[in-house]
């Protein structure tokens, strides 16, 4: 007899840890919005002590998060940030983490005015070239912490060749996957340790609720991850596990559209006479093109450009009526924002100067709406300038 054919991802989506509630048949997960749990005696329980600890409706959006993304456990944070400081308490005073140089701004400020003041040690390297990580790595180097497709420069670095090094090394290999999404990139096949996601973005995808997760492929990374949800508590609320939950459902419909519209609207603008570049990995003059097509199964919805000037970005960002300017990526709707000002501002002047944020670069998150009311507004928009 054929063994059982693993459900596609779609499918995944829909059913993993979502399988009907046994109490009452209904096919969505409950909501348990409860701090306790009555036990029977001394040591006797249904499985459930303190909410911080477990909870039904997160222990579901663990389970389906881990199956999107080929791990053997997920754990959920409060937000993004709470899941990548999570990842760096499990380090200790002296240990060094070597990270890619364009990262979500977030990300470096924890780690250099946060974590640093504990005795953990971070450096920043170029890791589109895979031979950097392979010099950089020290005799206390524990994590390489990548991000692929970088934010907001959209650079790739290659995952199977990286987690070679990290292997031989010894050092766990962590990829935040936000941009992406599992569906179109899965960073634990390719040999990362763990995954990190702000599920505020895609996987959420409606924008209406932060959250974060961790993804891990090592039984020891996930027993820790659950001590730390205990020992500091930055867990997701049982209704903000239920929003993603849902969000989770359509994430592979929402994908599909993501990156039909995120190519259609980059062809757009690298057309476009107001606008001097365009990053974004589908585009065949992209660095890592050919990269992105192996170690991708789509190019996804972000996409930042080059207005010229802060000047001009500001005029089109005054404009734009369909893509909302704000923070943010991932959500249904377009938004639009200011990486200088805005996700990238405390990294200052030097730090976006070197690796090649300007005032003039604008990023795009492009929606779910009609691709063709996208394309009007951005056209109205760049009028302006
Ligand atoms: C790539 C990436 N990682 C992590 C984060 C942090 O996530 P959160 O805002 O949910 O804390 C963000 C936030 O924008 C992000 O873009």
């Amino acid at each position: 007899m054929k063994p059982p054919k693993t459900p596609g991802f779609a499918t995944r989506a829909i059913h993993a840890g979502q399988e009907p509630d046994p109490l009452t048949g209904a096919v969505t997960v409950p909501i348990y919005p409860t701090s306790t749990y009555v036990q029977q005696g001394i040591g006797e329980n249904k499985g459930y002590e303190y909410s911080r600890v477990t909870n039904p409706t997160r222990s579901r959006l663990e389970e389906n998060l881990a199956a999107l993304e080929g791990g053997i456990e997920a754990r959920v944070f409060s937000s993004g940030m709470a899941a990548i400081h999570a990842i760096v308490t499990m380090l200790k005073s002296g240990d060094h983490v070597l990270c890619g140089n364009d990262l979500y701004g977030g990300t470096p400020r924890l780690f250099n005015q946060v974590m640093s003041d504990f005795g953990l040690e971070f450096s920043y390297i170029d890791t589109t070239d895979a031979n950097n990580v392979e010099r950089a790595i020290r005799k206390n180097t524990r994590i390489v912490y990548v991000e692929t497709p970088t934010n907001p420069m959209m650079r790739i670095s290659d995952l199977a060749a990286i987690s070679a090094i990290c292997r031989r090394k010894k050092v766990a290999l962590v990829v935040d996957n936000t941009f992406m999404s599992p569906y179109f990139q899965q960073p634990l096949a390719l040999g990362a340790d763990l995954v990190v996601h702000s599920t505020t973005k895609f996987l959420n995808g409606h924008s209406d609720g932060l959250g974060g997760v961790v993804v891990c492929a090592r039984k020891d990374h996930a027993e820790k991850l659950a001590f730390l949800q205990k020992a500091s508590g930055a867990i997701l609320s049982p209704f903000e596990c239920w929003l993603v939950l849902r969000g989770v459902k359509t994430l592979a419909a929402r994908m599909e559209i993501h990156d039909r519209s995120g190519r259609t609207v980059a062809d757009f603008l690298s057309k476009h006479n107001k606008v001097e570049a365009v990053f974004y990995p589908g585009l065949i003059h992209h660095p890592e093109h050919a990269l992105a097509k192996r170690q991708m199964s789509g190019f996804g919805a972000m996409i930042s450009f080059e207005t010229g000037s802060l000047k001009n970005a500001n005029k089109m960002l005054k404009k734009v009526r369909i893509c909302s300017l704000g923070e943010s990526l991932g959500g249904v709707e377009t938004l639009i924002s200011h990486p200088a000002t805005m996700t990238h501002a405390g990294l200052g002047p030097k730090g976006r100067k070197e690796i090649g944020i300007t005032d003039g670069l604008v990023r795009i998150s492009v929606g779910i709406e009609d691709v063709d009311d996208i394309l009007d507004d951005l056209q109205q928009a760049l009028d302006a300038i």
